[in-house]
């Protein structure tokens, strides 16, 4: 157990054993990761493809930080069930709604793991034509060096531990604590 730094409405100090990230450690590198898309983009129209449900908190962020313009759009995959462990196995359920055919697309995500779910993803996209096609996600961990894609705008490396907050879940819950913690074992054993 530990003492979360900010906990509002969803109190779950006690759910966690450690606070990774405090919100305003997250504001701050998702600031630094928007200044660098800014820099690369400005000269290009980006498409940001959020994969939800996860991505929806640093899409809403990344994009306002964001001084270009850019234009949003969804996609649902789901490779976890109700456990902790990614099953490699990718279900599709909600296709994008536009064409990215010679687009610049830049897909959004919250957390790479094994990084079997994004791979999956990519090689999908890549097979409609993009102009380009990178990777920004907020959280990564160690197992991610074996995946077989560069991920171009990177938060934070976190240790190879089940997170929660700033979108992450455990079994629907926990995505709106704002900072990231790690969840106590003792909620899934
Ligand atoms: P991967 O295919 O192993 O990279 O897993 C990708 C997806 O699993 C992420 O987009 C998350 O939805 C979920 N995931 C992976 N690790 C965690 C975690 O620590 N907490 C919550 N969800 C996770």
């Amino acid at each position: 157990m530990c003492q979360a730094e900010r906990v509002d409405a969803n109190d779950i100090a006690g759910d966690l054993t450690e606070v990774l990230f405090t919100p305003e450690q997250i504001h701050a590198r998702v600031e630094e990761m928007a200044r660098e898309i800014d820099r690369d983009y400005a000269d290009r129209d980006v498409l940001l493809v959020g994969v939800l449900t996860g991505a929806v908190m640093v899409m809403a962020d990344l994009s306002r930080a964001l001084r270009i313009h850019c234009q949003m759009d969804w996609m649902a995959v789901s490779s976890y069930g109700s456990g902790t462990k990614s099953s490699g196995v990718v279900r599709f359920l909600k296709d994008l709604s536009v064409d990215i055919h010679d687009r610049h697309v830049l897909v959004v995500e919250d957390i790479i793991d094994t990084g079997l779910t994004l791979s999956w993803l990519l090689s999908n996209l890549a097979s409609r034509g993009p102009a380009s096609l990178e990777v920004a996600a907020m959280f990564r961990k160690p197992e991610a060096v074996r995946a077989d894609f560069s991920c171009r705008y990177l938060g934070y490396d976190i240790p190879n531990e089940f997170v929660v907050g700033y979108g992450l879940d455990y079994d629907g819950r926990y995505r709106n604590y704002t900072g990231l913690g790690v969840l106590d074992p003792k909620i899934y054993r």
